[in-house]
């Protein structure tokens, strides 16, 4: 089936989980969507997020996507069950596989978890976790400076070492360790790109469990069981959609994505303007 797959972010955080997609299924057609308008979702009421969420799904419902990837654990806390109740479309969020991937790394069943405020507070990842195995222990951390190191230093091309940074992460982390968490979610989709400096920060025997990954694997299993992959082999498609500055989103864009982007879309959904921008 050629119709796309929708994905959508806040803004270009989600493309650490579009990166894992093209790497696991690469014919398939992707649409993907970031709400820069609006980002950061991380301090904002859920109810509020929940609203982006349904606005954006319908917008990719439109575009004719088979399938939508929130990318965001933000949206994915303050919204997927809600969606998945109300559209057709099938719609696979970043938490579950997550959960999934922490249960099945999990030896002594402590697992660590850290993400936005948004998505710490909506308390999803200790309930994924204990649907799955209610014997494993959840500790978790928000981690409010993160996000915007992570775009900055995309920019300048920072060293996520240096040692005002990781002073940072040992400190959100130190909570965590002490309790002898063995394994941790990097539950937000810009934290990969910290995973050097979590690594470190967090020691060698945690392992380290990224949204994009186990989401990746999901979308694949999505699609094949409902007999949906594109069976054509040719060079797949990828559209990029913002609703703020195309120009910087193709610059941060591109650094997430680790690919050039040269063509982005902007929509202003409430108005549902659509210009094209080519660099
Ligand atoms: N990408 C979002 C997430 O995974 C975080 C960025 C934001 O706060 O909007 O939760």
């Amino acid at each position: 089936m050629d119709n796309p797959v929708g994905i959508f972010d806040s803004g270009v955080g989600g493309l650490t989980v579009m990166q894992e997609i093209i790497e696991q299924l690469p014919y398939e057609n992707l649409i993907y969507f970031g709400d820069t308008a609006r980002v950061p979702y991380g301090p904002r009421p859920l109810e509020e997020v929940r609203g982006f969420v349904f606005e954006i799904i319908n917008y990719l419902v439109e575009r004719k996507v088979k399938l939508v990837v929130v990318a965001c654990n933000t949206a994915t806390a303050a919204g997927l069950i809600e969606a998945q109740a109300h559209f057709d479309v099938p719609i696979v969020g970043v938490i579950e596989p997550s959960a999934r991937g922490a249960v099945q790394a999990t030896r002594d069943r402590r697992v660590g978890v850290i993400g936005t405020v948004g998505t710490i507070n909506s308390d999803a990842y200790s309930k994924a976790i204990r649907a799955l195995d209610a014997g494993v222990t959840v500790y978790s951390a928000s981690c409010p400076k993160f996000v915007e190191i992570v775009e900055k230093g995309m920019i300048s091309d920072a060293n996520f070492l240096r040692p005002k940074t990781y002073n940072l992460a040992k400190s959100y982390l130190t909570p965590l360790l002490r309790v002898e968490i063995d394994s941790l979610i990097l539950g937000c989709t810009h934290y990969p790109l910290l995973k050097s400096l979590l690594a470190k920060a967090s020691g060698n025997d945690i392992v380290l469990i990224s949204s994009a990954e186990e989401t990746a694997r999901e979308v694949q299993t999505v699609l094949s069981r409902r007999g949906q992959l594109r069976e054509s082999m040719e060079l797949p498609e990828y559209t990029f959609v913002t609703t703020l500055d195309p120009n910087g989103f193709m610059l941060l864009g591109s650094r997430f994505l680790g690919r050039k982007i040269t063509e982005v879309e902007l929509v202003e959904l409430a108005k549902r303007t659509r210009h094209r921008t080519v660099s």
